[in-house]
């Protein structure tokens, strides 16, 4: 089987990470995010992944060519010349989905969930309509694509980003679609929720299959963190023996073998730490994600804030090879881009800061620093 990759796109929402990697590679739990689908994918029997690519492609094939071989998956890069929207992509790649009848699998390159694609197969043959998307309920449906459907899974319609209430169920960013779907997009940007999705439930031939379980859209850093937490818990369940435990760890959190962690840390819940992260002595680190080769220094706290009724908000992405420096605390969703500097002793609260900067001064209120 195949599928096709949306990865386009310029990932905005995710500055300042998405300023030096693009969105698909930024690590999620210590993978790239795109990784955690092509082996998902690789699981259900796909054997051709094509990743749909408008920007920065030289650098996405560089990092992922040899993933690839590792999998034992031929990865196609579908360049487009301008941005082509989430339907163009899948019409500039028409020779390649329309190589045989067989249905293909569409992903939107930042969801993370457990990826149901033997059963959305399954679903889709038992229909035998068209299409089939994957749907899951949020509390705030206005951010996507809403999807209102009968009991059976028939769609009725699909509004993208509605300004008032339909429902909460909304488009996971997973579909499975027939190849007669290609006839029903043209060569040129196009979105597939505004422009092909409507028209497919009109005509009975788009049907919902429930996602099970937990799923984020983890293309914002707040996000990011929520789905993070998700993703350990799932961990903790399915693969518990990859999280780490031990003095000083609470909850779940994972590290890679290559960090160097010191004496007295406490760590957790809900931390991830990156290959050759460094944590020194005494560091308290809860509710974040540390990418390779960051350093916290001495006695650095890094935490969530606490909301009413001790419910916290998350903490913190620290950067490729940023260094926050000794007695620093950071909370309130602060993000520091690839390279930063922070000094020691400072406080940041939600502090977006761009890639290679150097912080000496504290920054008590969110904003962003370039
Ligand atoms: N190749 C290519 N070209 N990919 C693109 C382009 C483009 O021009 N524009 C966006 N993409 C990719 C993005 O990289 C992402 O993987 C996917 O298409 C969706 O774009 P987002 O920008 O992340 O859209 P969204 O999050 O606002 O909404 C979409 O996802 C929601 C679920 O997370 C929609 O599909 C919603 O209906 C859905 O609910
Ligand atoms: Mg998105």
């Amino acid at each position: 089987m195949r599928a096709l990759i949306l990865v386009g796109g310029y990932g905005t929402r995710l500055r300042p990470l998405t300023l030096s990697r693009p969105k698909p590679l930024v690590e999620f739990a210590n993978k790239p995010i795109l990784l955690h689908q092509i082996e998902a994918l690789v699981q259900t029997n796909v054997t051709e992944v094509i990743l749909a690519v408008s920007y920065r492609a030289q650098q996405m094939e560089e990092e992922l060519v040899h993933e690839a071989k590792k999998l034992g998956v031929r990865l196609i890069f579908s360049h487009e010349p301008e941005p082509l929207g989430t339907a163009g992509p899948l019409a500039l790649a028409r020779e390649y989905l329309c190589a045989s009848d067989d249905p293909f699998f569409v992903l939107n390159s930042d969801i993370i969930c457990e990826f149901p694609f033997k059963q959305l197969l399954e679903f889709h043959e038992n229909h035998g309509k068209e299409g089939t998307i994957v749907v899951t309920k949020v509390e705030e449906p206005s951010k996507y694509g809403v999807v209102v459907y009968e009991e059976d899974g028939k769609i009725q319609s699909f509004v993208e980003k509605p300004q008032e209430f339909i429902s909460n169920k909304i488009n996971a960013g997973m579909y499975i679609l027939n190849p007669s779907v290609l006839n029903r997009i043209e060569l040129k940007p196009t979105s597939i929720e505004k422009e092909v999705f409507p028209n497919m439930a009109q005509d009975g031939e788009l049907y919902a299959l429930e996602l099970p379980g937990f799923w984020m859209d983890v293309g914002q850093p707040k996000d990011f963190l929520t789905g993070m937490s998700m993703y350990l818990t799932s961990l903790r369940q399915k693969h518990p023996e990859q999280l780490h435990s031990g003095p000083g760890i609470v909850g779940n959190v994972l590290i890679d073998p290559t960090a160097i962690i010191g004496k007295d840390c406490r760590i957790g819940p809900n931390v991830t730490i990156g290959p050759g992260a460094t944590l020194a002595d005494g560091c308290c680190i809860k509710r974040s994600t540390i990418l390779k080769a960051a350093v916290i220094k001495e006695h650095a706290w890094l935490d969530g804030q606490v909301l009413i009724l001790y419910i916290y908000v998350n903490s913190c992405i620290v950067g490729w090879r940023s260094v926050v420096g000794r007695w620093v605390r950071m909370e309130g969703t602060t993000v520091l881009g690839e390279d930063v500097i922070v000094k020691d002793e400072l406080y940041i609260n939600g502090g977006q800061v761009l890639p290679h900067k150097s912080i000496s001064t504290s920054v008590p209120e969110p904003q962003i620093i370039m």
